[in-house]
C-alpha cells in the first residue's frame, strides 16, 4: 500500500526570490522597530547626572509666618516648607511637609547637650551634628516631624509638656529625649541654617526602629 507524500512546492526562482526578500525585510522591519521602541526604554532606566545630583542634599526654606512665632514662644511650633522629592525615576517634584522648632536659649541648648550626649558624639555619620542644629540668631532647634519608632507624625501635647506620637504612644521631651513608649531614640534633629535671615533646614528621612541614626535619603 503506498503513501502519498507531503510535497511543498517550492515554486520557481523568481517566486524564491521573493520570499527571500520578505523574509529578509521582515527581520530588519522588526530589528529597525526594536531600536526605536527600546532605546528610550533603556535610556529612561538610566539615571541623569542631573537625577543623580538632585538626590543629594538641599536646603529649604522654613515658612517665615511660622519661623516668626517661635521668637517670644516657649512652647514648640509647627513649621512648614517644601522639600524635594525623588521618587525613581520619575521627574524630582517639591512636597509639602512641616518641622517641629523648638525655641531654645543658649543656655537651653547646653542643657540640651549634656541630656542628648548621643547627638553630640562623632561617629563619623553625614550629619554635622552639632554645629548645623543651633544657630543663635535663630534661637531653635528643628526635629523632624517623623517618630523615630515605626514613622507616624506625633504631636506637641500642651497640658503634660511632651510630643506625643498616636500610633504606639512613645513620648519625647521637648528637647527630643525619649521618655517613654516603643521608639528606640529620640526625636531627630534636622541641620538649620540662617541664610541672610532665612531660617532652611535639610530634610533627611533616618531609618526608623533603631537606636542609632542612619540616613536613608534626604527626601
Ligand atoms: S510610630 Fe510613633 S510610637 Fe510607633
Amino acid at each position: 500500500m503506498s503513501h502519498a507524500e507531503a510535497y511543498a512546492d517550492p515554486g520557481t526562482p523568481l517566486e524564491q526570490s521573493r520570499r527571500r526578500f520578505m523574509a529578509t525585510a521582515t527581520v530588519v522591519l522588526g530589528g529597525m522597530v526594536g531600536l526605536v521602541v527600546g532605546i528610550p526604554v533603556i535610556a529612561s532606566t538610566i539615571p541623569s547626572q542631573e537625577l543623580l545630583s538632585s538626590s543629594g542634599k538641599d536646603w529649604s526654606p522654613l515658612d517665615p509666618t511660622e519661623v516668626a512665632k517661635i521668637k517670644g514662644n516657649t512652647d514648640p511650633v509647627k513649621i512648614f516648607f517644601k522639600h524635594k522629592v525623588q521618587d525613581g525615576y520619575l521627574p524630582a517634584s517639591m512636597v509639602e511637609d512641616y518641622v517641629w522648632g523648638v525655641p531654645m536659649t543658649p543656655a537651653q541648648y547646653d542643657q540640651m547637650k549634656a541630656q542628648r550626649a548621643d547627638l553630640f558624639q562623632d561617629k563619623g555619620g553625614e550629619v554635622g551634628y552639632p554645629d548645623e542644629i543651633y544657630v543663635v540668631p535663630l534661637g531653635f532647634v528643628v526635629f523632624s516631624s517623623i517618630c523615630p519608632h515605626l514613622g507616624c507624625k506625633f504631636n506637641w501635647v500642651q497640658d503634660k509638656k511632651v510630643f506625643l506620637c498616636p500610633c504606639h504612644g512613645s513620648e519625647f521631651k521637648e528637647d527630643g529625649d525619649h521618655i517613654a513608649g516603643p521608639a528606640a531614640r529620640g526625636l531627630d534633629p534636622l541641620p538649620l541654617r540662617d541664610e541672610s535671615g532665612k531660617a532652611e533646614v535639610i530634610w533627611i528621612r533616618y531609618k526608623a526602629a533603631i537606636a542609632d541614626r542612619v540616613i536613608i535619603s534626604y527626601s
